[in-house]
């Protein structure tokens, strides 16, 4: 059973965003004989942590409620406008980018787990439909994903975090390119 432990624990760190494999080996193999097997405490440590996010409002806390939110948005603008890599998407923006900063953090508190000011101060939305008139390609949706990935490393956020979140956002992000290429 070690060996075969070994070689799932191999492949989980190797592969580090594949939390089913995580999971499952976590719960199969290791509780069982946690005492017995040195990687234990390490795999225990790794599911802790993608554990943590995601859970209830966790990860909206963890990213600093609405104010560690706005930071992280005002930054996500400012790093989209400063740099000419950037140009196109931040000009599809409207001109009042205030706005557009406003709609993007308190939509993030919800879609974070924390409460819901987006619905409360702008109504329902659904994200893909709101970028429908955009031409959203593999290339936008890239940039999009590597301003936010900017942001993110400019705050004091763990390492865990900013990889979760990147790997949530890319989901919402691909679903907006598909729906602009009609797929
Ligand atoms: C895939 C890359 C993305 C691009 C290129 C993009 C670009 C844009 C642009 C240009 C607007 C302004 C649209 C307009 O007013 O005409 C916008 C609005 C918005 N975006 Fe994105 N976006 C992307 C991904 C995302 C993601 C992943 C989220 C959320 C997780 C998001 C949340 C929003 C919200 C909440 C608005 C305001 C929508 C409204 O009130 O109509 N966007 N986005």
């Amino acid at each position: 059973m070690e060996s075969y432990l070994l070689k799932e624990v191999d492949f989980t760190l190797e592969n580090a965003y594949v939390d089913a494999v995580l999971r499952f080996s976590a719960s199969t193999f290791l509780f069982s004989d946690s005492a017995s097997c040195s990687v234990g405490p390490i795999l225990s440590q790794l599911m802790t942590q993608q554990e943590t996010y995601g859970q209830g409002d966790s990860t909206y806390h963890a990213a600093g409620g609405q104010a560690g939110i706005r930071k992280l948005v005002d930054c996500f603008f400012d790093i989209m406008g400063s740099d000419s890599r950037y140009l196109t998407i931040y000009n599809w923006h409207p001109a009042d980018r205030e706005e557009s900063r406003d709609k993007l953090a308190l939509f993030l508190c919800g879609w974070m787990g924390g409460p819901k000011p987006f619905i409360e101060k702008y109504g329902t939305i659904r994200i893909p439909a709101a970028h429908q008139h955009l031409q959203v390609t593999e290339v936008e949706r890239d940039l999009w994903l590597e301003c936010m990935g900017r942001a993110l490393h400019q705050q004091e956020y763990p390492v865990a975090l900013i990889e979760y979140l990147l790997r949530q956002l890319f989901i919402p992000a691909e679903r907006i390119r598909q729906t602009c290429m009609g797929e």
